[in-house]
């Protein structure tokens, strides 16, 4: 599908974003395990989300839109077919993790970007802890039991810390990811939450073996990355003012927010919560009377890795040079995110540069509509089409219905808050 977006000449109204996918992730897999009836509220409806119920489907386990009866630590089942992961990180290495441990011996597949993604740096840790564990093609379980590690992961990933630490639920002893840098949190909060014992000490974590999971009930707020396209094209367009409801809050996740205050737009939170576990609020969004440039370096790009291809739409607009380094990790996502957003902001006139880790962004610069390549990746996607508000003309984005994997409707959402 072609998507066209033309320009805005403002933003305006209310949205909702999907359900977090992270924590929609997690709720499917730790409620798997849990002893009884898990129940949640806002799960993520996107195509990544569905890969993670139909792997869990496979192994067992009776999975609705709001439940996941649990089977227990050791109720899963080994699947008939290799599971099919389909275009998600998250699912593979999650699972990669969880059945790691298990008597069985499962494959794990996905589509084409999925299996050009790097596997060593969950395959590593989980061999340390004694599993069978192989790839490519994926191949993990059947050796038990393992044994409890404790690993200093050389690239900071969230997905990994968690892969790690449900299989150190199996484990014969105490586990522990040390990250380089702090990562996404969910899966240490809602383990905590079921009852296991975890310990956060700094960028040190430490599962211990459990025996069982009590069940979740949660509601799973408004997924932050989503709304960051929202929060840069509001922030952008003159005269825009948007409100985004019920949006994830937890404080590692929200970097990108402050960064976008610093350049200048107006964001305001209010009405924060907490809401099975997570911090919620109201998010408005507005222009401000001056913009900045911006500079992001390793630690900071680990803490904002799925905003970065709308950061570099928002550069190619503030005044000044705008430098992002330390994101190397943009070149394993679902495509090469750093050479997708070359090309595609420099077809629309945005004078960018590729450095290995990131890029040199001088704005502001006026942007023309051009067709645009979202080399299948949900987020290129939905940044060119914030680019695509900004631009003279129209804006066509080629296989645009990639960003069902985290986002069903945005292109709907987009022509509603259009003026
Ligand atoms: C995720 C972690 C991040 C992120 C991805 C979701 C997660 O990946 O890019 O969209 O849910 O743990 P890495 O941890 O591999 O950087």
């Amino acid at each position: 599908m072609i998507a066209t977006v033309r320009k805005a000449r403002r933003l305006e109204g209310e949205v909702t974003v999907p359900g977090d996918k992270s924590i929609s992730h997690r709720a499917l897999i730790l409620g798997s395990i849990a002893d009884g009836k898990s129940r949640f509220r806002g799960l993520s409806s996107g195509a990544d989300v569905q890969s993670t119920a139909r792997c869990m489907r496979a192994l067992g386990v009776d999975i609705t839109d709001t439940s996941v009866r649990g089977v227990g630590m050791k109720g899963l089942r080994h699947p008939a077919e290799p599971l099919d992961c389909g275009n998600s990180g998250t699912t593979m290495r999650l699972l990669a993790g969880l059945l790691s441990a298990q008597r069985f011996s499962t494959e794990l597949r996905g589509d084409e970007s999925l299996t050009r993604r790097p596997m060593d740096r969950v395959v590593t840790p989980l061999r340390a802890m004694g599993a069978d564990a192989r790839w490519p093609p994926l191949i993990v379980g059947g050796q038990t039991p393992l044994h409890g590690i404790e690993y200093r992961m050389p690239v900071a990933s969230a997905q990994v810390k968690s892969g790690v630490l449900l299989a150190g639920l199996f484990a014969d002893g105490p586990t522990a990811v040390i990250e380089p840098i702090a990562t996404r949190n969910h899966t240490e909060q809602m383990l905590s939450a079921m009852g296991a014992d975890v310990a956060v000490e700094g960028r040190r974590v430490e599962v211990r073996p459990a025996d069982r999971l009590g069940p979740l009930e949660i509601e799973i707020p408004g997924d932050v990355s989503a709304a960051s396209f929202w929060l840069v094209a509001s922030g952008l367009v003159a005269g825009s003012a948007l409100r985004i409801r019920n949006v994830g809050t937890n404080p590692t996740r929200t970097a990108f927010v402050d960064l976008l205050r610093a350049c200048g737009m107006m964001i305001a939170i209010s009405g924060m919560r907490t809401a099975g576990g997570e911090q919620v609020g109201e998010l408005e969004v507005a222009p401000g009377p001056e913009l900045h440039p911006t500079s992001v370096n390793g630690s900071q790009a680990a803490e904002m890795i799925d905003e970065l291809p709308v950061l570099a739409v928002a550069a190619s607009q503030l005044p000044g040079t705008s430098r992002i380094t330390g994101a190397a990790e943009l070149r394993v996502k679902e495509s090469d995110r750093i050479a997708a957003m070359v090309e595609g902001l420099s077809a629309m006139g945005a004078d960018i540069k590729a450095l290995d880790d990131g890029w040199v962004i001088n704005g502001p610069r006026h942007l023309e509509g051009a067709r645009v390549d979202s080399h299948r990746d949900h987020r290129v996607a939905m940044a060119l089409a914030v680019a695509g508000l900004l631009a003279d003309g129209a804006t066509e984005i080629e296989d645009a219905e990639c960003v069902e994997i985290s986002y069903p409707g945005f292109f709907d959402q987009l022509e509603s808050l259009w003026r």
